[in-house]
């Protein structure tokens, strides 16, 4: 996966604790960073132990806006996003590659039903403003945060609300007034638009919920999209449900994998991923959508043979130079040897 240098043009302080970054396009990346609403850039940032990987969804519409606009949260202990919204400043450059993921509609035109959780409002701002601008689908988005200051694009959707007010509706839902989501009080904002296709980002516990009252309003499991922002060990990692794969049975085998500039031998149970049999052993190798279409687990097969689960990113000229994908890959011999240098 290639990833391309980046001007930060702009940072916009969206809430205390979130901030969008305006990324500027050189005309020659045009072709290759073409995207549809809903979609998201991975993005490489310095560590202490080598690069960190994440993706970040883009709030900008490619429909409405010239510039890319990533948007990112704060989260304990979220090193990267931190480190973004503590360090980087207008005129600096964010290492990134092209837009990727599947949360996007089908078509604008179609009526949709949005369901948001703090910066969850991400991809589904981008889809917002696309459907009001090229569609003639109308919108009503269901929107939870914490308190009124924890709100993400308050104003942009207030504007879009009184400029399309047939189109689109969105209702507000503040833990700090009425508790935090339950299914029995959702239910009675969404039954009218149980017939939509719908779409849910957020953090697992709302992404839960929601999902719960959507299926119990009647929405069938194949019209419900979802997108997960997830904080784990540290980590934020946006992925789609419903694109995992069953694991396949592999071999026990001996891994030797070179990482942060030391060289490690490890067991590596049959059927487990190489990216879990890595993180399981203590180190700090570099993911984000574990579901095979980021790349960000990208690393060199040096010897052995493996089989990807699933594969959505590279392509024959990746795999001709020893590509693979560590959450992705499990053993077919009894050594494997790989690098992420
Ligand atoms: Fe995204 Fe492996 S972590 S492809």
């Amino acid at each position: 996966m290639t990833y391309h240098r980046l001007r930060v043009t702009d940072v916009i302080t969206e809430t205390p604790d979130a901030h969008s970054l305006v990324l500027t396009l050189p005309p020659a990346l045009a072709a290759e960073f073409t995207y549809r609403p809903g979609q998201y850039l991975a993005a490489r940032v310095p560590h202490s132990r080598g690069n960190l990987v994440r993706c970040y969804s883009l709030s900008s519409s490619p429909h409405t806006d010239t510039d890319l606009k990533i948007t990112v949260k704060r989260v304990p202990d979220g090193q990267a996003s931190n480190w973004i919204c503590d360090h980087v400043r207008p005129g600096d450059t964010l290492d990134v590659a092209p837009p990727a993921g599947s949360f996007t509609p089908t078509s604008l035109d179609d009526d949709l039903l949005l369901l948001a959780g703090g910066s969850g409002i991400t991809p589904v701002m981008a889809i917002i403003k696309s459907v009001l601008a090229r569609g003639r689908g109308r919108l009503a988005l269901v929107y939870a945060n914490r308190d009124p200051n924890s709100v993400i694009f308050a104003a942009e959707l207030a504007a879009l609300g009184e400029q399309h007010g047939d189109r689109l509706t969105v209702t507000h839902w503040l833990d700090s007034e009425r508790g935090a989501p339950a299914p029995a009080m959702l239910t009675t904002l969404i039954s009218e638009h149980a017939g939509r296709e719908a779409y849910v980002c957020g953090p697992q516990p709302f992404v839960l919920v929601a999902q719960h009252t959507l299926q119990q309003a009647g929405v069938p499991p194949e019209r419900i999209w979802v997108e997960r922002f997830e904080v784990d060990q540290g980590t934020e990692v946006g992925q789609h449900a419903g694109v995992g794969q069953r694991a396949e049975n592999g071999r026990d085998a001996t891994l030797e994998v070179e990482l942060d500039g030391q060289t490690h031998r490890l067991s590596w149970p049959a059927g487990t991923r190489l990216l879990d049999v890595i993180i399981a052993a203590g180190l700090n190798p570099p993911f984000s959508c574990r579901q095979g279409h980021c790349g960000a687990c990208a690393c060199r097969l040096l010897g052995g043979r493996v089989d990807l689960v699933h594969n959505e990113i590279l392509e024959e000229p990746d795999f001709a130079e020893g590509y693979i994908l560590a959450c992705q890959a499990v053993a077919r011999s009894d050594e494997v040897s790989v690098t992420y240098y």
